[in-house]
């Protein structure tokens, strides 16, 4: 029996030190010494099977052996916590000092920068921002605007018109605004001349996607009507806008036909491969824009320009193809 005890402590004691945390010492604790199956246990149980003179012995050195355990135990708890202590004061130390980690910036989309910056030139002459509804009647999109129902003018802009059965609406009355000059008859509505009218937004038109067209883009409206506005004002203002924009610009500009404007004017721009894009339609606002507003044309004049906002991005960050700019892969915006 005390040779069984003997084989048991060493047993348990190499076990004891070899333990790597407290969970594995609590495994021997219960294997060694646990209340129910404990080894050591299950010799003091049967102690008194035993004639009494080997009771005696025996049990004093059942009794020591438990204690040798029960110290082993002690001491390589406590130098395990020890341990555990240090190591975490090496390696999960905690600076509360140290600089923050920075997570990466976003920035603005190209289309926002160069809207941005239209926007500060044009209030740099005195221009307010007005937004208005993508989703317009034919009224302020065409009508007001000088483009009667069978202006041959309206052909050259394909709309998307909404679907409008079983309702009261007539088929035709609705449509995605297909440029941003619809907002002139609803400022007219609401302001008195003189005033001085910036209007970004989206337009939408029936256009087969390819590098320069988008059945989406984005335009800029501006228009100016006052005493006395001329057409040098008009090219003034244009080309404080396009050479702020996009410094070195090489354009042309040529008379053209737009229903709204009389005289009207386009304007292309070079591009770096020596192609000439269109930038823009501007004009003298028709005397019938400003009659059907209820602007008297013999006080009143103004001057009207509608810009490819999209196509202003294209050429200022030398992007060849329209669809970078619509299409949202990070590492292709990250570019700009
Ligand atoms: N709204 C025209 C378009 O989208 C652009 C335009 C041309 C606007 C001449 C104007 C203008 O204000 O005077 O094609």
């Amino acid at each position: 029996m005390q040779g069984k005890l003997i084989d048991l402590k060493n047993e348990a004691l190499a076990q004891i030190l070899s333990a790597g945390n407290t969970r594995e010492l609590e495994e021997i604790r219960v294997a060694y010494l646990g209340k129910s199956r404990g080894k050591i246990t299950n010799i003091i149980k049967k102690l008194p099977d035993l004639p009494p003179q080997e009771r005696a012995i025996v049990g004093r050195f059942a009794n020591e052996t438990k204690k040798a355990i029960e110290d082993a135990l002690e001491t390589q708890s406590t130098f395990l916590s020890k341990r555990r202590a240090e190591n975490i004061a090496q390696t999960e130390w905690l600076d509360v000092t140290a600089p923050a980690v920075s997570l990466p910036d976003g920035h603005l989309h190209p289309l926002t920068q160069t809207l941005n910056e239209v926007v500060k030139l044009t209030n740099r002459l005195g221009f307010q921002v007005v937004t208005g509804p993508e989703i317009e009647t034919d009224l302020y999109n065409f009508e007001r605007v000088n483009m009667p129902k069978n202006a041959p003018s309206r052909d050259t802009q394909a709309s998307l018109y909404l679907d409008c059965r079983n309702s009261k609406i007539q088929p035709g009355e609705i449509l995605l605004r297909t440029q941003t000059s619809n907002m002139q008859a609803r400022v007219y509505e609401k302001t008195k001349p003189p005033m001085r009218v910036l209007v970004p937004g989206k337009c939408f038109r029936v256009d087969d996607l390819d590098a320069t067209h988008s059945y989406e883009f984005w335009q800029f409206e501006g228009f100016v009507v006052d005493r006395g506005t001329k057409m040098t004002h008009l090219f003034g203002t244009l080309d404080y806008i396009l050479k702020g924009l996009l410094p070195g610009i090489e354009y042309k500009l040529w008379s053209t036909n737009f229903s709204f404007v009389e005289p009207g004017v386009e304007v292309v721009a070079k591009r770096t491969d020596g192609s000439w894009m269109e930038l823009l339609g501007a004009g003298m606002i028709h005397p019938n824009v400003l009659k059907m507003a209820g602007i008297d044309p013999a006080q009143w004049s103004g001057f009207a320009f509608g810009m490819g906002l999209t196509r202003l991005a294209m050429m200022r960050f030398q992007v060849d193809d329209i669809r970078v700019l619509t299409n949202p892969d990070l590492r292709i915006l990250k570019q700009f």
